[in-house]
């Protein structure tokens, strides 16, 4: 499909008998169509033309037919107007009459409160097939497909397959299951063994990996594991891990082993403890950042570190888990999502299935706050994306008494009339700051006016007017620097915690840059914070961010505070979605095409936007 095509005006759809209407951009199939209205169409081959379950009758609006049609419809159906759903390209307004619905849908609930139909692309069919005779002499590979395209189903097999088929059939006596990931014919089992099929979904992040093992039949979580990306021993963030593949010549195949060794290790663990062979998991789905996707494919990430930032490959792909060193079922395959951008990847297009933005009906922002902070403004009408560099101020890198998110960091600041109070990791004494305890500590420090809008911290002697004496006495001058003392030696048990102007500035430079990324994105569509109905905060540190220190600090848009949601992992609950609905897959594909990317470098207006939000917006402007 013409991705140009997608970006045009939409196009009514209406759905009988229910009368259901939907906008989708053209060439949007009617199948697709319906299932964005919750209303999707009975079918078994997930819109790939081979089931023919799919048929509708097009009362109005175009209804070119397809080969697929010829091959499923009679020649008074098609002249009928009837269609096969999977097939017909949204060309002008329709009017459409769906006999079939599917009618129990199974679905299940994910953590962004989205309702999935159960659709995934394995599928496991118990068929007792015909024994061969002299009045059947079909071949094996005949036998099994014809047998599979009477269930609605289309069948390829290759080499390895073919080569264990014989066997397969003869020991179960013609009594077998066939695994399909697609049409692929990933195995034969014996008997039925419909009841176990399982997969698992991974969030392959650059730092931490999870994976969700899942029953591909159910929609059930067995089983939930994380772990570091063993990558790390190479460098912190993706452009020390490129560098590494440039200054080595087995720095590609080191990093690409490193990858594949943590899935690994991480299927180990789910297997087990979900009681789950490992050869019993069919897919795998993996929703990483373009540079953690290339690692993993073993393609070479430098043209990403570098202007003008062309990456390999961004489109989503599947590929055979044994080639990229991922061990689950031998002919198990792995489904690698498509990136929208060098720096808006596949854990961002995962994100945006989770939480559906640019499938809503209302205008909503998500933004995943991070070295790289990733940025998303949208709904059906029009969606738009991009990659604001932040620094490594939020993970606590740079920042004097920064430090991740382990026990002892400081998570959150509370400064009351005349106290400061501390929340820590497990409670333990305090030992630095992680990323949310920087943004509270900034927010309340200008809160109680220790701390002007531009982020000069005041004297002892300027705050005593405004603040009891005990919280002025905090404010002290080190090496001519001015800081606040966050905690005390009595409260530590050791050096006292102090936060510097120069932290202050940091996290003004990280926060700028993302903030200029959301105000670039609201010019561009021509809205006001009041059109946003919603902010997401998304990802491993994003979700602990307080939105109302994010809201005082400006690096969301002055939104009223019960509009500002954390969403937690977005991209993994996305690579779950994907694992267990074809159809939302396709959504995820279609996504890159959807959502317009938006280069901040290189803008005239950038430099003036981004000194305009430096600052911190004046308590009373806040809704
Ligand atoms: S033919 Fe199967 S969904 Fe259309």
């Amino acid at each position: 499909m013409d991705p140009t095509i997608l970006k045009a005006e939409k196009l009514k759809v209406t759905f009988l008998p229910k009368e259901v209407t939907t906008r989708v951009p053209p060439g949007t199939t009617v199948f697709h169509a319906a299932a964005w209205t919750g209303q999707p169409i009975e079918s078994t081959c997930g819109g790939r033309g081979t089931c023919g379950k799919c048929r509708v009758q097009v009362l109005e609006g175009d209804g070119v037919v397809t080969p697929a049609d010829l091959e499923h419809l009679t020649r008074d159906e098609i002249a009928a107007g009837w269609r096969l759903s999977c097939q017909a390209e949204v060309r002008s307004e329709m009017v459409v009459q769906v006999p079939r619905l599917l009618s129990t849908p199974k679905t299940a609930m994910f953590g962004v409160g989205r309702q999935v139909l159960l659709d995934p692309n394995v599928h496991k069919v118990h068929l007792r097939l015909q024994e061969p005779d002299l009045h059947d002499q079909r071949s094996d590979y005949e036998r099994l497909k014809g047998a599979l395209k009477a269930e609605g189903f289309a069948m390829s097999a290759d080499l390895a397959v073919l080569r264990a088929l014989p066997g397969a059939l003869r020991q179960a006596d013609f009594d077998v299951t066939a695994v399909l990931c697609g049409e692929s014919l990933l195995a034969v089992e014996p008997g039925d063994t419909t009841g176990a099929c399982h997969g698992i979904a991974f969030d392959l992040g650059t730092t931490t990996i999870v994976g969700t093992l899942l029953d591909l039949g159910t929609g059930e979580a067995r089983a939930v594991a994380s772990t570091l990306n063993a990558q790390a021993i190479h460098g912190g963030d993706v452009l020390s891990r490129i560098s590494y593949t440039m200054g080595r010549k087995d720095g590609l195949a080191e990093l690409q082993r490193l990858a594949a060794f943590t899935l690994t290790s991480l299927v180990e663990k789910l297997t087990a403890d979900a009681a789950v062979p490992q050869e019993g998991i069919y897919e795998i789905t993996v929703a990483g950042n373009v540079t953690m996707m290339h690692l993993l494919l073993g393609i070479d990430p430098e043209p990403i570190s570098v202007t003008p930032f062309a990456p390999t490959v961004v489109h989503g792909m599947t590929v055979r888990a044994s080639e990229i060193g991922v061990g689950i079922h031998p002919n198990g395959r792995a489904y690698l999502f498509p990136a929208i951008g060098a720096y808006v990847g596949g854990d961002i297009v995962a994100g945006l299935l989770a939480t559906a933005v640019p499938r809503g009906d209302r205008l909503r922002l998500f933004v995943d706050v991070g070295t790289n902070g990733e940025i998303a403004l949208g709904s059906e009408q029009r969606s738009l994306a991009t990659a604001a560099p932040a620094g490594p101020a939020f993970e606590g890198a740079e920042i004097s008494c920064g430090m991740r998110a382990t026990t002892g960091a400081i998570e959150g600041v509370t400064i009351s009339e005349d106290a400061v109070s501390l929340q820590t990791i497990d409670d333990a004494p305090p030992v630095g700051l992680c990323g949310s305890g920087l943004i509270d500590a900034v927010a309340q420090l200008y809160r109680r006016g220790l701390m002007d809008s531009t982020g000069r911290m005041r004297s002892a002697e300027e705050a005593g007017d405004r603040v009891p004496r005990s919280l002025a006495a905090r404010l002290v001058t080190v090496d001519g620097v001015r800081a606040f003392v966050l905690a005390t030696t009595e409260e530590t048990g050791g050096k006292p915690i102090l936060f510097s102007q120069k932290d202050v500035r940091q996290l003004q430079f990280a926060k700028g840059s993302i903030a200029s990324g959301i105000k670039v994105l609201m010019k561009v569509m021509g809205v006001t914070p009041a059109d946003i109905h919603e902010v997401m905060l998304a990802g491993a540190f994003g979700s602990y961010i307080h939105p109302e220190a994010a809201r005082i600090i400006g690096l969301v848009p002055p939104v009223t505070l019960p509009r500002i949601r954390a969403v937690g992992n977005a991209a993994g609950e996305g690579a779950k979605i994907a694992l267990l609905s074809y159809r939302e897959r396709e959504a995820a594909e279609a996504m890159p095409a959807r959502v317009e990317y938006i280069e901040l470098s290189g803008r005239e207006d950038f430099n003036d936007i981004f000194m305009g939000v430096l600052g911190f917006p004046a308590p009373d402007s806040l809704p």
